[in-house]
Parts: structure tokens; C-alpha cells; sequence
């Protein structure tokens, strides 16, 4: 059995001061939770303010992104010195927005994988189809090819996947919990035959998951926790979702 493992992603939301009146309020919601994992990517310029106030409590902090050198010209870049010293234990990379906006390929999301990992800090890799991609039938193609080129050359350990359809982010369209299911099996299997350790990684759905539909979607037996945007972003939603993904 594997722990569930819910993480916020922030995105471009919350001020330092918003920051520290989320955690104010949502560390006692859930501060006697120690079966389900929890993490919180906060914007670069709150993961200070946000450190200070998670130190020692039950929940992780992560950064949304990550640059793949140590240090160097790299105007506007972020390294994974500067993120452990900010007090980050983890890292989104190649988030579809990273991709979309950005022009993140599987080749940079590979070495910021890399870098992260010689860093010591755990990853949250983002993977999934476009609807495009979906209608033509090539979902379990792009998996393929994103899963081969962001962990080439990499082991499994400290790494946690997020399957994440592009239709479903932020559009309040859910993938139901079959196709989530689906989708997660086929990523096992792709770890299972290529990797060792595959049994243990965690991976997660994201996607329009709010507290209405978590339990449905962490009923499925491949389904180990959630990677939540816009529900994550209050206080008492995101402890619902926390809450719901307790070991029954
Ligand atoms: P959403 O975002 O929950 O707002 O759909 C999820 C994500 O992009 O990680």
C-alpha cells in the first residue's frame, strides 16, 4: 500500500502575506494527519515566509519550478541550491503549463529532473495528453514518450508522477475515474517494465480535483493522491481534500 500523497500547486496565486494567512489557517486543520503525505508548491517569492511557518509540521514545501545548472548567468533562473536553502524539500517539473508557455521539452525536463535529484530534492514529474492527443487516440503514445525522454538515464527514487490531462486543468472537466485509472495502470506498467522500484512510486491525478470528486478518484486502486490547483488555494478546501484521502 502506498500513502496518498496530496499536493497544492499555487501557481502565480498568493502574495507573501496570503501565504502566511493560508498556512495560519490551514496547519491546524491537519496537523494531526501523519497517513497521507502533503505538500504545498508556493510561488518562489512566498517559499521563505512559507518555510518559516512549516518548520516542523506535517507538511512539505515545494517550489513550482527549477533551473538545470548550478548557478551561472541565467537571468531569472532559479537553482536547487537556492530552493534547498529557501527551505524546499521538493519540485514540480514539466508541469503542462511549463510546456505549454514555456516551451519545456522532455529534454530540459530531464535534466532539471537530473539536478533536482543530485540535489536531494524530490520530484513531482508532470505527464498527460492534450485533447487533441486524447481524441486522436495518441494518449498512451505521448505518455510513452514523455515517461521515456524525462526519465532517461534517471531511477525512480524520490520520484513521484503526476498524470495530468491538459483538457482537464482548470476547466472543471474531470477525467472520470476509469480513464484516470486507465491512464495511471499504463504509466505503472511503463515503470514497472523499464525501471526498478516502480511498485513504490505514488502516482498522482491531477485535473479539476476538488473535494467533491477526490474520493471517487482515489478509490482506484492506481490512483495514490492528488497534484490540486485552484481547490488548493483556500485553506479549508484544501484540507477537505487532505482529509478525504485519509487510509479508510
Ligand atoms: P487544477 O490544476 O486543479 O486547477 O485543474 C491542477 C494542476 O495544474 O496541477
Amino acid at each position: 500500500m502506498r500513502k496518498p500523497y496530496i499536493a497544492a500547486n499555487w501557481k502565480m496565486n498568493k502574495t507573501i502575506e496570503e501565504t502566511e494567512e493560508f498556512i495560519n489557517s490551514f496547519l491546524p486543520l491537519v496537523n494531526d494527519v501523519s497517513d497521507v503525505d502533503i505538500s504545498i508548491a508556493a510561488p518562489f517569492t512566498s517559499l521563505g515566509a512559507a518555510s518559516r511557518l512549516l518548520k516542523s509540521s506535517n507538511v512539505i514545501l515545494a517550489a513550482q519550478n527549477i533551473f538545470y545548472e548550478e548557478k551561472g548567468a541565467y537571468t531569472g533562473e532559479i537553482s536547487p541550491g537556492m530552493l534547498k536553502s529557501a527551505g524546499c524539500s521538493s519540485v514540480i517539473i514539466g508541469h503542462s503549463e511549463r510546456r505549454q508557455y514555456f516551451s519545456e521539452t522532455d529534454d530540459i525536463v530531464n535534466r532539471k529532473i537530473k539536478i533536482a535529484r543530485k540535489s536531494g530534492l524530490d520530484v513531482i514529474l508532470c505527464i498527460g495528453e492534450s485533447l487533441e492527443e486524447r481524441e486522436a487516440d495518441k494518449t498512451f503514445e505521448v505518455l510513452d514518450m514523455q515517461l521515456a525522454g524525462s526519465l532517461k538515464d534517471m531511477p525512480l527514487d524520490g520520484m513521484t508522477i503526476a498524470y495530468e490531462p491538459i483538457w482537464a486543468i482548470g476547466t472543471g472537466k474531470t477525467a472520470t475515474k476509469e480513464q484516470a485509472n486507465e491512464a495511471h495502470t499504463y504509466i505503472r506498467e511503463w515503470l514497472m517494465k523499464y525501471k526498478e522500484g516502480a511498485d513504490a512510486v505514488r502516482i498522482q491525478y491531477g485535473g479539476s480535483v476538488t473535494p467533491d470528486n477526490i474520493e471517487s478518484l482515489m478509490s482506484q486502486p492506481e490512483v495514490d493522491g492528488a497534484l490540486v490547483g485552484g481547490a488548493s488555494l483556500k485553506p479549508d478546501s484544501f484540507a477537505k481534500l487532505v482529509l478525504s484521502a485519509r487510509i479508510k
